[in-house]
């Protein structure tokens, strides 16, 4: 009796790690945030745990994935809202910035499916939320679980920070400032001072997110930076191949960067023919899923056109928002859609146009074929300037792109052994791993699922003050200490001196007199 009593606890037990009960919310609206975790959402539910994803792009669903549409956070970003912010002066961006903030929060919150939710007393075991905007957090508090922080990319310095990841701004520059390795002294003052202004800024910044959260939501929960410091683990979604690599507790997870990329697929018929008669190579065209290929000016497409029609026979494959283009030349072919990494798969594939997104880069290095970089924003800047200098790829501006400069740099590539060396060996190394990213997120979410958190990975790095990480006041102590010797010195010497001019001065009098 005992023992069937004792086979059916440890059965009990091993089935809770077997089926956990998952809450997924990834808040912000951009389609390469939502999909790169996709898969880890299909390959924690094949293994038969249940998920509930809050996400403004839904996916496919299946028996144990139940999804809550929070799409409406879209248009927060429709026309071209961001923009306008950034450029209307100071004021106007702080008062619109704050209604923006106010608004995502209650697109969210408002949502009834995620009130009801909430205001449930649904339990779950564990809690995924992306980091870039810690107030959510918090719930998981409200839901009494351990939770892991995800990044669909290098984490903010905020997060490696709450976590006891190197930090130094002399090392490890803020990614969208696009400083390259060694930075020369300028670049490290300007690192450092953005360091210090973004850790500053965190401290009001925070607190009036906090604020807006609870807007929304009355409950009594701790602070969001109090919570950030009890994340489980942070899931980077960075290859450090690319990134400086840097030190990083046992609670960062790199995924290395390949989380979204697939098993190869069978090109549409059509498509494999125009790759297969591309016997000449073929440059592929894409500016990503946000940036529209109308963004363009009428005169840098026409660039573009020109440019193309002058490198046949080579063939061109554009993704191109348009049905038709005007004096579309013969050698290029335009799609609204294209099943990109089968696409750069093809071997006639040999440029990749690129406005340098790290999925996109990710999906060329898997397939080896050198870049043709025009950053936009974000990180990209950063990403163009590492395939420059590593040399598997050329950094165009757009601003300033002519028919020359685009076909020197299309000719360079494709003429240059050099660049598909340099991108062939990065694969190789990119691939060349003990377990795949996906692998690895799993296994370590039922790490956290076995254990109940990570209490016992943290590092102390995670709870010390900025000044004595960066032992500040060991230095200023050690320049004072220096300070008192020289002036202790400096007056002994005058004490010394005047004693001694005292006694010669008193010498010099009893012998005259
Ligand atoms: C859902 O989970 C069950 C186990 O609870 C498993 O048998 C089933 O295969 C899972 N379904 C899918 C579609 O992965
Ligand atoms: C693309 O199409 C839109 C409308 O469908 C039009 O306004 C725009 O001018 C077109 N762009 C180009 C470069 O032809
Ligand atoms: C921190 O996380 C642990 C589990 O990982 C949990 O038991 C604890 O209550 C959390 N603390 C707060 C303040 O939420």
């Amino acid at each position: 009796m005992k023992i069937i009593l004792l086979l059916l606890i440890i059965f009990c037990v091993c089935e809770y790690t077997k089926s956990a009960n998952i809450l997924v919310l990834i808040p912000s609206p951009f389609y390469s945030h939502q999909a790169t975790f996709r898969p880890l959402w299909r390959e924690l539910s094949k293994k038969g745990h249940k998920i509930t994803l809050i996400t403004t792009d839904l996916m496919e669903e299946n028996e144990n994935i139940t999804q809550i549409d929070i799409s409406n956070v879209y248009e927060l970003t429709k026309n071209n809202v961001l923009i306008e912010i950034l450029q209307g002066g100071i004021i106007n961006m702080i008062r619109k910035g704050l209604l923006m903030v106010d608004n995502f929060f209650k697109y969210i919150l408002t949502n009834p499916d995620v009130k009801e939710l909430i205001a449930s007393d649904k339990k779950f075991d564990l809690f995924f939320v992306e980091l870039l905007i810690p107030a959510f957090s918090v719930l998981s508090a409200k839901f009494n679980c351990p939770y892991i922080g995800l990044n669909s990319m290098d984490p903010p310095s905020f997060i490696h920070s709450a976590v006891g990841n190197a930090i130094h701004p002399s090392v490890y520059p803020f990614a969208n400032l696009g400083f390259g390795a060694e930075l020369s002294f300028k670049e490290r003052l300007i690192s450092t001072s953005v360091l210090v202004v973004m850790s500053t800024m965190e401290k009001i910044v925070w607190p009036t997110a906090d604020r807006f959260f609870r807007k929304y939501i009355d409950y009594d929960l701790p602070d969001a930076h109090h919570i950030i410091r009890n994340v489980s683990l942070v899931f980077s979604n960075a290859n450090p191949i690319f990134f400086p690599a840097k030190p990083i507790t046992p609670i960062t997870i790199n995924l290395g960067g390949g989380l979204h990329l697939m098993e190869p697929k069978k090109l549409p018929k059509d498509l494999q023919d125009y790759l297969d008669q591309s016997k000449d190579g073929c440059i592929y065209f894409s500016l990503g899923s946000t940036i529209n290929s109308n963004y363009l000016s009428r005169e840098t497409i026409e660039i573009f056109r020109q440019t193309f029609e002058e490198l046949a026979p080579m063939r061109v494959l554009w993704k191109y928002e348009n049905e038709t283009l005007e004096n579309k030349p013969h050698n290029l072919e335009i799609r609204k859609w294209l099943p990109q990494h089968d696409v750069l798969r093809h071997p006639n594939v040999k440029v990749f146009i690129t406005q340098g997104g790290l999925q996109s880069m990710e999906e060329a290095i898997d397939s080896a074929v050198p870049m043709l970089g025009m950053p936009f924003y974000g990180d990209q800047k950063n990403n163009v300037k590492k395939m420059s200098i590593k040399k598997f790829g050329i950094a165009l501006d757009v601003a300033t792109i002519d028919k020359k400069s685009l076909k020197d740099a299309i000719l360079e590539l494709v003429d240059n052994p050099l660049y598909k060396k340099n991108i062939e060996k990065l694969s190789a190394i990119s691939k060349d791993q003990p377990m795949t990213g996906i692998e690895k997120a799993v296994w370590w979410t039922e790490y956290v699922l076995r254990h109940g958190g990570t209490e016992h990975l943290r590092s102390p790095s995670a709870d010390i003050p900025l000044y004595q990480y960066f032992f500040l006041d060991i230095i200023a102590f050690v320049i004072l200490v220096f300070i008192v010797l020289i002036l202790l010195v400096y007056y002994l010497i005058k004490l010394i001196r005047t004693i001694f001019r005292l006694v010669f001065s008193k010498r010099n009098k009893v012998k005259t007199n």
